[in-house]
């Protein structure tokens, strides 16, 4: 045990420079969070203005992390936005950025075939020892995997929304996933300041398993009329102590978000009553009203977020 422990600690992967690919929430939260612990983070995405507006929303935030951590130190705090700002790059180009990562996140579209090709090609030119990680939701991390020839050294990493305050990491490791590479991950999450806990590759992981039935089943409560929508989220805030009730937590999520794992789910296990369909919830989406960020979701009044159609 103590052979395999030690050599495991040396082949482990020391993460400085992190490639993401995907600027929309979860990766420009990711790409803060990692530049503002010292890492050299390139941020791709498929243009540059969808670039230039996720580094604002990054400077926006540490502006906000600031606010709190350095309130006495104004000076300190502008030190540290210009150093996480001057940890990150930008380019439209993952092919020509990978060469230098020894990790790559993805945190694009919930596709299966868009995830495969891009880690499929990626494959061909990352160093050997880059280690390839998914921040999917719902998809499973053997089947993205299944692309690569690097099945040791390709995991799932699942952040939470906003990802500069949630402080979890979910590792997730298949069944050729290495112990070096989990290692790795779960040293890089605690680097980042997060507490990482090791999932298996079943769907949904642990949070997501636990929370999307719990998200839907308030929907469908809302949808019986078996309580208003302010008054099943105040029960839950104050019965249970959570931050936000389930359909203002669903608007944040995005309704669109939900529906795709619920379907997806659904369709693999039909008779599951926890997974089945809400019509509430397919005509919300069908209308666009998608949540906090189309400014309307079971709430209305939020600031519209500009939606990329990918
Ligand atoms: N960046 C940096 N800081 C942020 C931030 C951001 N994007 N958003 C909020 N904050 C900070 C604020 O500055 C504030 O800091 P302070 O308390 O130190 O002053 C703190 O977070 C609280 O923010 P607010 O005062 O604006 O608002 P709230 O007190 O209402 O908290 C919240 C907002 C943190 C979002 C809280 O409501 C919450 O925890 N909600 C639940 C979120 C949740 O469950 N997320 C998981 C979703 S599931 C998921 O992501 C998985 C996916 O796969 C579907």
């Amino acid at each position: 045990i103590c052979r395999s422990l030690s050599s495991s600690a040396v082949r482990n992967v020391a993460i400085k420079h992190v490639t993401i690919i995907g600027s929309g929430q979860m990766g420009a939260g990711i790409a803060q969070v990692a530049a503002s612990t010292g890492h050299s983070v390139t941020l791709v995405d498929t243009n540059d203005d969808v670039l230039k507006k996720a580094i604002k929303g990054i400077e926006g935030n540490l502006k906000r992390v600031v606010k709190k951590k350095f309130s006495d130190k104004p000076e300190a705090g502008e030190e540290f936005i210009q150093k996480a700002l001057q940890n990150v790059s930008t380019s439209t180009d993952a092919a020509s950025v990978v060469q230098g990562s020894d990790l790559v996140v993805e945190a694009i579209v919930e596709n299966m075939k868009i995830k495969q090709d891009l880690f499929g090609g990626l494959d061909k030119l990352a160093p050997a020892h880059t280690i390839f990680a998914s921040n999917t939701s719902s998809l499973s991390i053997t089947d993205i995997a299944s692309s690569t020839n690097r099945l040791d050294r390709f995991a799932g990493l699942h952040f939470f929304n906003p990802v500069p305050v949630m402080k979890l990491v979910e590792v997730i490791g298949t069944s050729a996933t290495s112990q070096e590479t989990l290692d790795s991950l779960l040293n890089f999450s605690k680097i980042l300041g997060k507490t990482p806990v090791s999932c298996k590759d079943t769907p949904g992981f642990i949070v997501n398993r636990l929370l999307l039935p719990y998200l839907i089943e308030a929907v469908r409560m809302y949808e019986r009329g078996h309580g208003s929508k302010e008054d099943i989220d105040i029960a839950m805030k104050l019965g249970c102590g959570y931050p936000m009730g389930p359909l203002e937590l669903s608007d944040y999520v995005g309704l669109d978000t939900m529906k795709f794992i619920m379907d997806h789910w659904s369709a693999a296990n039909p008779e599951d009553p926890s997974f089945a369909q809400s019509e509430l919830l397919n005509k919300l989406v069908a209308e666009g009203k998608l949540g906090k960020k189309t400014g309307e979701g079971f709430y209305n009044g939020y600031q519209p977020k500009i939606i990329l159609v990918q």
